[in-house]
């Protein structure tokens, strides 16, 4: 089949080009050159989802969509009760963190009930045979196709008519209409598309695996989150054996829903009480050390947050915060000085979250403060404190969602003082804990002594 012929056009004007260029011609957008198929704008402008005459929304049955669970209880729990007919699924994550893993399991469970095809662009029918014989599913009914040829993967979608699909990964697989390299944001881009109108005309369920860039970001095309229906994101270290499946998009159901998993020589393991998970065990008090409750989706899960504040040998100070917003980390040091009185200036700040978790909530604030402060005097926080709450740049601590149910847990879990927000105080006493109201960041400061 000969090549179409495409031109380059810019994403900021749309103006083209006959070949690539760092600068757009005609407006100087930077990096803005795309590759396109020439000429084909009625067949590349197909809408994503089915067509339909207009309507009453009143008139619309909006029946609850079916969910086919996939049988992996942390898995269903992030996409809100389960797989749904017709909707894309990107899967992102740093290499070797277990997306290919986790899709494999859950595939030999999908299998027990519906049909499924698993067509992987990275390894060889022989290596997922093996990977399947070490999860112990290697009889399991899954369909398998090597192939990264996108129209040939829609040829075997039509013939095949599987129910879910895995494509393992997006960046693999390329289409003949564009000239550019597999993984380049054309070609993600046009193959995402297309396995997307597929997936809405035929009711299948497709499950993309998407690469992650250096930063941590998907690779690809920003247009790709767009798309798709879900997009879930594997975090944790890969040194450790714990791994989180986050949804950061979801239009069947609730974001920042968190599944926590254990990385076992059989595979992941889901783990269904994870609250405890990223406490780290100190023998005595330390300094620098801080418990806090976040709360992810439902589920609350205690993190400890470590501070170390040491002497800067160079002009230029080191602030860096690993699982933790850096910026905003900038920002709490200079809150603290300008409310407590206590600076850092001379000082190299790292701040890290215990066992590989991201926090993004700013209810960490309070916490990275008075590990910061007591690192800084190298004096620990009293023994069982948990402390949240979010501090603005007034120097007031500002109530978190679900005060109540942090507190609950962090009881649970044997912690007898909480330094909390005066308005996430709870109505009733929560037996066992004693509870310090603050209402400004001096004063968290100051009961923490
Ligand atoms: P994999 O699913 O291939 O990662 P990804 O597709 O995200 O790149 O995971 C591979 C890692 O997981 C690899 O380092 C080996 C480890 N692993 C186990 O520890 N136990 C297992 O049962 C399996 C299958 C993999
Ligand atoms: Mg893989």
């Amino acid at each position: 089949m000969s090549k179409a012929k495409t031109v380059y056009q810019c994403s900021a004007c749309g103006g083209q080009s006959p070949k690539w260029q760092g600068q757009c011609p005609h407006c100087g957008e930077w990096n803005g050159l795309l590759e396109v198929v020439a000429g084909t704008a009625p067949r590349r402008y197909a809408s994503l989802a089915a067509s339909s005459t207009v309507q009453n929304l009143s008139s619309i049955s909006a029946a609850e969509t079916p969910r086919h669970p996939t049988g992996i209880e942390e898995l269903d729990r992030v996409l809100g009760g389960g797989l749904v007919r017709g909707a894309v699924i990107l899967i992102g994550g740093d290499p070797g963190i277990g997306k290919s893993t986790l899709l494999l399991q859950a595939l030999a469970k999908v299998v027990e009930s519906r049909q499924a095809l698993y067509v992987s662009g990275e390894e060889s029918a022989q290596q997922i045979a093996l990977r399947a014989k070490r999860l112990a599913v290697e009889s399991a009914p899954i369909r398998l196709l090597a192939e990264i040829r996108l129209e040939s993967v829609l040829a075997t979608l039509v013939q095949e008519q599987p129910e879910v699909v895995v494509i393992d990964s997006i960046q693999t697989v390329y289409t003949d209409s564009l000239q550019s390299a597999p993984g380049s944001v054309a070609q993600v881009r046009e193959c995402a598309a297309q396995l997307t109108r597929h997936a809405k005309q035929h009711g299948t369920t497709m499950i993309l695996v998407g690469h992650v860039t250096k930063e941590g970001a998907l690779a690809g095309p920003r247009v790709l989150e767009h798309i798709v229906d879900t997009v879930l994101y594997f975090e944790g270290d890969t040194h450790s054996s714990f791994r989180l499946v986050r949804a950061i998009k979801n239009r069947f159901g609730a974001v920042n829903e968190l599944g926590v998993f254990a990385m076992t020589d059989k595979g992941l393991r889901g783990v269904s009480n994870p609250s405890a998970l990223f406490l780290s065990q100190h023998e005595e008090p330390v300094a620098g050390s801080c418990v806090m409750v976040t709360q992810e989706g439902t589920r609350p899960l205690l993190v400890e947050v470590q501070a170390l504040v040491d002497e800067a040998h160079s002009p230029n100070v080191r602030r860096l915060g690993v699982g933790l917003e850096q910026n905003r980390l900038a920002m709490l040091l200079a809150v603290l000085h300008r409310h407590a009185g206590i600076g850092c200036f001379d000082q190299d700040v790292f701040v890290n979250a215990v066992g590989g978790v991201k926090i993004a909530e700013p209810a960490a604030d309070l916490a990275v403060l008075l590990a910061i402060v007591s690192s800084l005097r190298n004096k620990p926080l009293p023994e069982k404190l948990v402390v949240f709450g979010e501090v603005g740049l007034a120097g007031e601590v500002r109530p978190v969602q679900r005060g109540q149910e942090r507190l609950k847990e962090a009881a649970k879990l044997g912690f007898t003082k909480a330094i909390v927000p005066k308005a996430n105080r709870p109505k009733q006493a929560i037996e066992g804990m004693e509870i310090v109201a603050v209402e400004r960041l001096e004063q968290a400061v100051e009961g923490c002594r």
